[in-house]
């Protein structure tokens, strides 16, 4: 079995703080830390750490550095966590991407900004498709390909991926989220999205009015209605194909995921953790405990009460990729 990621990689800049500045004002922060990050870089390294080492999955990471001393470091960091790097290119004269982010410490609560550098600079044409994912892992059995939104030229890649390498596992993370074509959601086979995103996608494939309507269902019972979504999205955006998933995370409070078997959404409740001290990367851990569970054949529901886990202790440590914790852990 084999896990691609195909995303960014960022060096994170965070620094903590008890409250933001308004425009023009200058506040002492109470921290500065740098850490790794990058949607594809955290998810990637928290499949390879959530999978148990007995299972013989790859996992490869597929993404852009620039040539600056941030790249070696995101790499070497990969390295460290058993990905294989070879896929990972990095470009001259560009900067690596760097992500700027304030946690509040009172809630742990982050806000982030994105400089994408090398992460703006990935093209998937055919060539380099043909070199990823070469025609010899065909008849090896299914192998899953997980996107975000920090890169340009997913949705090509994933039509490229389904049309010649129909034994791909489209895992779909859409985030920051921007507007694809309706008929391309049924490219995704697991689809992961944060409450926010659940409704741009909802309104993306049904329109701002189908959207308003599950709004006031949310409004009215919160679990609820995301279950409602969450069926919605599975049974009649990502095609209602028999293998294909929904997640919705709902913070704190949990998540509901939606299968064709299940026929019914079903919810899962969030772990009560006293101290969060940094929730980014948090929706990055939850993706790839789900991943690592569901590859290595467990069901949707075992898949996502390990995510849940795996999130809840990435929350009570400072940073993304350093905070995942490992199989044991869990
Ligand atoms: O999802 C968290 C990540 O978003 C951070 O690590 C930051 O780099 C941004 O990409
Ligand atoms: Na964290």
């Amino acid at each position: 079995m084999k896990v691609y990621v195909c995303g960014s990689l960022n060096y994170d800049l965070v620094t903590f703080t008890d409250r933001i500045p308004d425009a023009g004002e200058t506040y002492r922060a109470n921290k500065f830390e740098t850490h790794a990050g990058g949607k594809g870089l955290n998810q990637t390294i928290a499949v390879s750490k959530l999978l148990s080492a007995d299972q013989g999955v790859k996992v490869s990471m597929i993404g852009h550095v620039g040539d600056d001393s941030f790249a070696g470091e995101l790499i070497e960091i990969l390295n460290r966590n058993g990905v294989d790097t070879r896929l990972v290119t990095a470009l001259k004269g560009v900067n690596t991407g760097v992500a700027t982010i304030i946690v509040e410490q009172r809630t742990g609560q982050n806000r982030i900004l994105i400089s994408e550098g090398a992460n703006g600079h990935t093209k998937f044409d055919e060539n380099h498709l043909e070199v990823m994912f070469p025609p010899e892992s065909q008849g090896e059995g299914p192998f899953y390909v997980i996107f975000q939104n920090e890169i340009p030229g997913t949705i090509s890649a994933m039509r490229w991926l389904k049309q010649n390498r129909p034994e791909s596992v489209i895992v779909y993370n859409p985030s920051p989220f921007k507007d694809v074509e309706r008929g391309d959601w049924s490219l995704v086979d697991l689809l992961v999205v944060n409450e926010i995103e659940a409704l741009q996608v909802l309104e993306s494939g049904f329109g701002a009015a189908v959207m308003a309507e599950y709004k006031s269902k949310i409004n009215v019972d919160f679990v609820a209605g995301y279950k409602e979504v969450a069926i919605n999205l599975q049974s009649k955006l990502i095609s209602g194909k028999s293998s294909s998933f929904v997640v919705i995370t709902l913070g704190e409070k949990g998540c509901v995921f939606a299968s064709e078997e299940s026929q019914k959404a079903q919810f899962v409740e969030a772990l009560r953790v006293e101290n969060v001290i940094d929730t980014t990367g948090a929706g990055d851990t939850f993706l790839g405990g789900v991943v690592s569970q569901l590859c290595t054949n467990h069901s949707l529901r075992d898949s996502v009460a390990f995510a849940t886990k795996a999130s809840s202790l990435s929350i009570q440590r400072s940073g993304a990729a350093e905070s995942i914790p490992v199989h044991s852990e869990i």
